[in-house]
Formats: C-alpha cells, structure tokens, sequence
C-alpha cells in the first residue's frame, strides 16, 4: 500500500509540474483529487487493508492529497506569472541609465546672426521696420537716386516679375518706405531678404539677407555714423576690432564708404580669409544723400543722417567659420543639428 501512494504521489507531481496552463492544471486536479480521482479511490482501498494498518495508510493518503493541493496551487501562481527571477532580472529598469534627450529645435545660423545684430541696435535705441520682397521700380531705383540706367545698377541685377515689379535687391528700398511715413527723427533697422541675379558660388547666392540701418535727424554728421559702426563691429566681434571706412559709391548716400573690419580671424595680421589684406569688408555706409531726403518730403537743410548695410551671410560665416554660404539653404540637417 505504501508503494502504492509513494507512486501515486510521484505520478501526481509530474503531473503538475508538466502542466503549462490552467485547463491542464484542472485536468490533473480532477484526475488526482476529483470525485473519481486517484487518491479517493486509494481511500477507498482502505477497508481491504488488514485492520493495523489502515490508520497510517490513512494518514499517508490524507498527506499525499495534501501536499498535492499546494503542489497544485503553486503551478498555479507560477503560471498567472508569479515574479520569474530569470525574467525579472532581464526586464529590470536601470534608472541610472541616461534618459533619451527629446531633440530641441536649434535656431538657424543665420537668424541666430541677425537676431544678435538686432539686438545690439535695439540696445541702441533703433526699432526695427520690414518692407515688401517685392518691390515696386519706384522705390527699388527712382526714390533711391539711381539716374536711369546708371552703371551703379549694374549691382542691382534682380528678378523682374513684370516691367516695374521686381524682387528687391537691397534692403534700402525699405529707407525710402520709412521715412514717407514718418517725420525725423528717424532710427530704424531693417533685416530682410534680398535677391540678386548673381551666379552661386560659394560667397554668392539668388537669395541672400541683408540688414540695414537708417538714422536721421538734426546735427547727425559722420562722425555718428562711424561710432555707430564701431559700436555693431564691438558687438559682434568684440571689443578689440577695428572699423574702417574708405570711400565708395552709392546712389543714395553722399559721401558713401564702404565699412570693413580689422579681419576677426588674424587681428589683421593677414590670413587666407581676409586674403592677406587684414580686413574683412562687410557693407556700405554713407550719409543720406539730399536728394533722398527731398524725394520724400524731408528738409535737407534742417536734417541730415546716415545709412548703412550689411549682409547677414558674410558675419555668420566669419562667426562660425563657414566657407561655403550654401551651407546656410535647404535645410541639411547635417549642418543644421549643429547649432
Ligand atoms: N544697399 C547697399 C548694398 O546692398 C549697402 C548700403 C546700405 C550702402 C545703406 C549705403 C547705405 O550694397
């Protein structure tokens, strides 16, 4: 009888631990504890025993339908998933680990660049004013001085639309736009975009950005406009640059000079990015000429001002380095992921 349980209850074990679901779990339940299970039945062998030794055989087959029971229930847990140490292990959360930055957008180069001349100016007392791409002939040439097909419009070369509407090669069209609506004073900047019929190259593109300033009032002489410059360039650059102002020529200042800085590569030693001159040119300045100041309705003779213009382009380049000025259009995010 003895050998009798002792098998039954290895059976049984087997049973349970080689059921891998519920209804294979309740199959072995019903198949050894049922009704018509195998232990009841045992039990039921007991009056054929000799008499001394049904009270232990009893108590063995009591314990064998106990011991299967948490046997039973244990496969049970297991299987609704009960912790695994195994797997626990392999799907532990390891909170040191550096988390995954979300990507921040980064500001373009360029408009970082001329958010940053803004802000000088602003600090200067200008605002700042926008004018329309495309631009009427009007104030794209006559307003500014320009006699007709005067070899200064060589520089100009633009995008026509029709006959007289054009894409605006300068942000000095907006002086024009500026002072017909207001009386002096006047001190504005004007960042924007410009459009030029040039050949891409690597310092030359279709479409480019500009930013202009515009000051008038009584009493201004060149000597405002030349610590203006000074101020930008030491904002930019820093204060060890140099400004320096040669004459030029522009339909719409007199006295016109073109603006450069002691080049921010070398200090003006001279290197391969100032071509060994020591400077770098970045626009052209002037003051107002008359004939603007007349064209819209200002006295010349009480006001007088200064203008100036620069490209946006080339100080980001010198900023950052930046060799090609395509780099600066369509979006590489090769490039862009760096700033
Ligand atoms: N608009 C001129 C250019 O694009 C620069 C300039 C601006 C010169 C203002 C004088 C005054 O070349």
């Amino acid at each position: 009888m003895e050998d009798k349980i002792r098998k039954l209850a290895e059976e049984a074990r087997e049973a349970v631990a080689a059921a891998t679901t519920d209804e294979q779990l309740d199959a072995a339940r019903a198949r050894f504890l049922g009704r018509k299970g195998k232990v009841r039945e045992l039990r039921q062998s007991i009056p054929d025993l000799p008499e001394e030794l049904r009270p232990e055989a009893g108590k063995l087959i009591n314990q064998t339908g106990k011991q299967l029971e948490v046997l039973l229930e244990q496969r049970r847990q297991a299987l609704v998933g009960a912790p695994d140490e195994e797997q626990a292990a392999e799907e532990r959360l390891d909170v040191t680990l550096p988390g995954r930055a979300p990507r921040i957008a980064g500001r373009h180069p360029l408009l970082a660049t001329m958010e940053d001349m803004i802000d000088i100016f602003l600090g200067l007392g200008y605002t700042v004013a926008e004018g329309p791409e495309v631009e009427d002939y009007y104030h794209a040439f006559d307003a500014l001085n320009y006699p007709e097909d005067h070899p200064a419009m060589d520089e100009q070369m633009t995008f026509y639309i029709e006959d007289d509407v054009l894409l605006r090669s300068q942000t000095s069209t907006v002086q024009i736009r500026v002072m017909a609506g207001q009386q002096p004073p006047v001190r504005v900047i004007v960042p924007g975009r410009c459009f030029r019929r040039d050949t891409v190259d690597a310092t030359h593109c279709h479409t480019f950005y500009q930013l202009e300033g515009l000051l008038v009032d009584e009493g201004i002489t060149f000597a405002d406009l030349k610590g203006t410059l000074q101020a930008f360039a030491e904002g930019m650059f820093g204060p060890e640059v140099k400004v320096r102002i040669r004459p030029d020529f522009f339909p719409f200042t007199e006295p016109s000079t073109e603006f450069a800085v002691s080049c921010v590569m070398c200090g003006g030693e001279g290197c391969r990015v100032c071509s060994q001159t020591g400077w770098l040119e970045l626009g052209g300045a002037g003051a107002v000429d008359p004939n603007v100041l007349e064209m819209v309705g200002y006295d010349s003779e009480t006001y007088t001002g200064f203008a100036f213009g620069v490209g946006v382009e080339r100080f980001a380049m010198l900023r950052h380095g930046i060799t090609d000025i395509r780099v600066f259009y369509g979006g590489d995010m090769r490039m862009l992921r760096q700033f």
